[in-house]
């Protein structure tokens, strides 16, 4: 099953960066691409806070990042770099929890001075977690994503997003393909092999 795991690190239930995972939702799927979402706020917090990943909470969500091919990440940034509750999620996953995934970044910021929070605080992160294919992100200040979901977005910030979307899509239609095809491949063979088989049967041996 082909599938992108959306993962909110804010702690607000009104929160700007989900804003922007939702626009990301809503694009992905109308590409045909089924999403599923990780809200950190509503895990647990004492099996968050103590690791416990025998907790329902955290098994379902980890099981859930294990089986996506797409990881979209969006956080607020607290204090220069990304939210805490983001970081103690992070720290729940397996050390190549990443790996072989895409995974997009997108953060919201009360000042351009962290623009960069992305780049020097999470990527780094979400390396170590052995992802090797990262999409640049965006950031977006407070005045670019309005709380309420029936406000738009700033057209820039829309439109970065939208282009994210592109290339999540391409990445999960081309693994989709690559994902049948030992399946398609195994009848091709087949089919290919009784072709040539039929065409032996018909055409004299070299010893004849
Ligand atoms: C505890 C805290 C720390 C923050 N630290 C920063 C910061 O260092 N740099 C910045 O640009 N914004 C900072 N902000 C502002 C938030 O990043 C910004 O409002 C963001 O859009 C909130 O996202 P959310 O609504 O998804 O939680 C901080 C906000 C809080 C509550």
């Amino acid at each position: 099953m082909t599938y992108a795991v959306t993962i909110s690190g804010s702690p607000s239930a009104a929160s700007r960066s989900a804003r922007l995972l939702r626009f990301v939702e809503s694009e992905l799927a109308e590409a045909g691409i089924e999403v599923r979402r990780i809200d950190i706020r509503a895990l647990s917090p004492a099996a968050l806070l103590a690791a416990d990943t025998s907790h329902d909470d955290l098994r379902y969500a980890l099981a859930q990042v294990a089986g996506a091919q797409a990881v979209v990440v969006a956080t607020p940034v607290y204090k220069a770099a990304y939210s805490g509750l983001l970081k103690a999620f992070l720290d729940v996953l397996p050390q190549d929890g990443l790996a072989d995934k895409l995974v997009a970044p997108f953060a919201t910021g009360g000042s351009p001075a962290h623009l960069l929070a992305l780049d020097y605080a999470l990527k780094p992160v979400l390396s170590a977690l052995g992802a090797q294919h990262i999409l640049r992100g965006v950031f977006a200040v407070d005045q670019q994503v309005p709380k309420e979901e029936d406000a738009t977005l700033d057209a820039a910030i829309a439109e970065r997003l939208g282009a994210s979307v592109d290339q999540l899509s391409q990445w999960l239609h081309e693994r989709e393909v690559i994902r049948q095809w030992p399946a398609n491949a195994a009848g091709d063979i087949r089919s290919a092999r009784s072709a040539r088989s039929a065409q032996g049967a018909a055409r004299p041996t070299l010893a004849a």
